[in-house]
C-alpha cells in the first residue's frame, strides 16, 4: 500500500463512530504507516483512520515540534481541563478553516500498535490535534466546534 485517498466531507464515512481495534496485527502496523504517508503527502499534522476509509480507532499525529510520531490506538480521555481557541483546519475539509474551543490539557489513555498501554498528557496545540482526530473516531469534524465563522478559501 502507501499514500491511500483522503475521504472528504459529503462521505458519511466521516460521521460514523468507529470501532475499536482487536487485532494488532501487520495489518494495523501496514495502515499506520500508510497513515503517516497519506498524512505527510498531504502536509497535514494529524489523520484518524475514518478519513482513509476504515472504521476502527486508530489515529495518528505529528505536529512536527518535537514531540515525534504519536500513535493512538483506542484512545480514551481520562483528564480534560481548562480551554483554549485554535485556528483549525482538516484533511477531509480542504480549504476551510475555523476557530474552535478546546480543552487546554488532556490526559490520554490509548495503547500502542503491538497492544500495549500508555497514558499521555498534552497541551497547546498538541491537545487540540488529540481532540480533533479523537472526534473523527466518533464521527464529528471540526466544523461541529466551530465558536466563531467558517473561512473557506478564495472566498471573501
Ligand atoms: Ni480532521
Amino acid at each position: 500500500m502507501g499514500i491511500r485517498q483522503i475521504v472528504t466531507e459529503g462521505d458519511e464515512i466521516l460521521s460514523k463512530v468507529c470501532r475499536p481495534v482487536e487485532k494488532f496485527d501487520e495489518r494495523l502496523a501496514q495502515l499506520l504507516d500508510d497513515m503517516y504517508e497519506t498524512m505527510n503527502h498531504a502536509d497535514g499534522i494529524g489523520i484518524a483512520a475514518p478519513q482513509v476509509g476504515i472504521l476502527r480507532r486508530a489515529l495518528v499525529i505529528d505536529l512536527g515540534e518535537g514531540d515525534g510520531k504519536i500513535e493512538l490506538i483506542n484512545p480514551e480521555f481520562l483528564e480534560q481541563k481548562g480551554e483554549q481557541t485554535f485556528q483549525e483546519g482538516c484533511l477531509s475539509c480542504p480549504g476551510q478553516w475555523g476557530e474552535t474551543k478546546r480543552p487546554a490539557y488532556v490526559k490520554i489513555r490509548a495503547q500502542d500498535r503491538q497492544g500495549g498501554f500508555f497514558e499521555m498528557e498534552a497541551e497547546g496545540p498538541l491537545a487540540v490535534a488529540c481532540c480533533h482526530e479523537i472526534d473523527h473516531l466518533n464521527g464529528i469534524l471540526f466544523k461541529e466546534r466551530l465558536i466563531g465563522e467558517l473561512e473557506i478559501e478564495g472566498k471573501e
